[in-house]
C-alpha cells in the first residue's frame, strides 16, 4: 500500500483535480485505488464526481460513528472514493482518527489523500496520515512561498516528500520557472501541468477531465505523473537552469527550513 498525500500551502492550486484524475488513470490501468477527501471543511471530491449525497462520509469516521469501509463508494473505472460531508457541522471530529482509518486500507495499492490547503490542524492531520507527499503549486511567488511552509510541516511529520507538481502553467516568462522551483524547494519536479480550459469545462460539468477530455494536455501530464509513480520510464524533461527568482526565494527557503540550508 502506498499512501500519497496531495498537499499545498495556497488553496485552489489543483490538488483535488490532480488526486481524482490521477486516481482514475491508475484505476483504469487496473490498480486498486481509493481517493480520500481529507478537506473536511471544504469537501470537494463528491462535487467533482457529480455525487453530493453520499450518506456516510469521512465525518462519520472521524466522529467514531462508522468504519472507513462504510464511507467508501465506487466511482468511474472502479475507482473507490471516501468523500467528506458538505454539511457545516464540525462537532465531535477527531482529526487523529484519519491516520488510524488509513491504516485499515491495506487492501489498496494506492491511497490518495486530497489534503486541505494551509497549515492548520486539518492539513497537519492529513499530512500525518500520508507516507508520501506530493506538493502541488502554481507558478506564482505566493504559491511557492506557501509551498515552502508545507514542505517544512511535511518534514516535521516525517513524511517522504516525493516531489512537486507545478500546475496551471502558461509558459509565460513572468511565471516562477521550474528552475526556480528546483533550486528553492530542493525537491524534484514530477510533472508540469498546463493551464487547460478543458479542466475548467470538466469541473463546470462535474465530470472528471480524464473522462470528459482524455486527449487534453492536462491529462497527458497526469499520465506522465502516473507513469512516474508506477516507476515507468518517461521521457526526461529538460534540466532546469537557475532562474532569476532563486535568490529571492532562497531567503524564504532558509526561513522555513529553520536555518538548516
Ligand atoms: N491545470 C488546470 N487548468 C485549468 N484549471 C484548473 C487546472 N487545475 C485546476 N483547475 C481548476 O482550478 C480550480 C481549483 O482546483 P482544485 O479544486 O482542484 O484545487 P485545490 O487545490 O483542490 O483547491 P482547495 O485548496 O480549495 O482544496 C478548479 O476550478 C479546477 O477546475
Ligand atoms: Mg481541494
Amino acid at each position: 500500500m502506498r499512501v500519497i498525500g496531495f498537499a499545498s500551502g495556497k488553496g485552489g492550486v489543483g490538488k483535488s483535480t490532480i488526486a481524482l484524475n490521477l486516481g482514475l488513470i491508475l484505476a483504469q490501468a487496473g490498480h486498486k485505488v481509493v481517493v480520500i477527501d481529507a478537506d473536511i471543511h471544504m469537501a470537494n471530491l463528491g462535487v467533482l464526481l457529480g455525487v453530493e449525497t453520499n450518506p456516510i462520509t469521512l465525518h462519520n469516521v472521524l466522529k467514531g460513528e462508522n468504519s472507513i469501509h462504510d464511507a467508501i463508494y465506487e466511482g468511474p473505472y472502479g475507482l473507490k472514493y471516501a468523500p467528506s460531508s458538505l454539511s457545516m457541522d464540525r462537532s465531535g471530529l477527531e482529526l487523529g482518527k484519519l491516520a488510524d482509518a488509513v491504516k485499515e486500507l491495506s487492501d489498496y495499492e494506492f491511497v490518495l489523500i486530497d489534503c486541505p490547503p494551509g497549515v492548520g490542524e486539518d492539513a497537519e492531520a492529513a499530512l500525518a496520515a500520508s507516507q508520501e507527499i506530493i506538493i502541488v503549486l502554481t507558478p506564482e511567488p505566493s504559491s511557492l512561498a506557501d509551498a515552502l511552509k508545507t514542505k517544512a510541516i511535511a518534514e516535521h511529520e516525517g513524511a517522504n516528500i516525493l516531489g512537486l507538481v507545478l500546475n496551471m502553467t502558461l509558459g509565460d516568462k513572468t511565471e516562477v520557472q521550474p528552475s526556480d522551483l528546483a533550486t528553492v524547494m530542493d525537491i524534484p519536479i514530477l510533472a508540469i501541468l498546463p493551464e487547460d480550459i478543458e479542466v475548467r469545462r470538466a469541473s463546470a460539468t462535474q465530470k472528471p477531465v480524464v473522462i470528459r477530455s482524455p486527449a487534453s494536455k492536462f491529462v497527458a501530464g497526469i499520465n506522465i505523473l502516473a507513469a512516474k509513480l508506477l516507476g515507468k520510464k518517461v521521457v526526461p524533461q529538460p534540466k532546469p537552469r537557475k532562474g532569476f527568482l532563486s535568490s529571492i526565494f532562497s531567503f524564504f527557503s532558509r526561513l522555513f527550513s529553520g536555518g538548516k540550508r
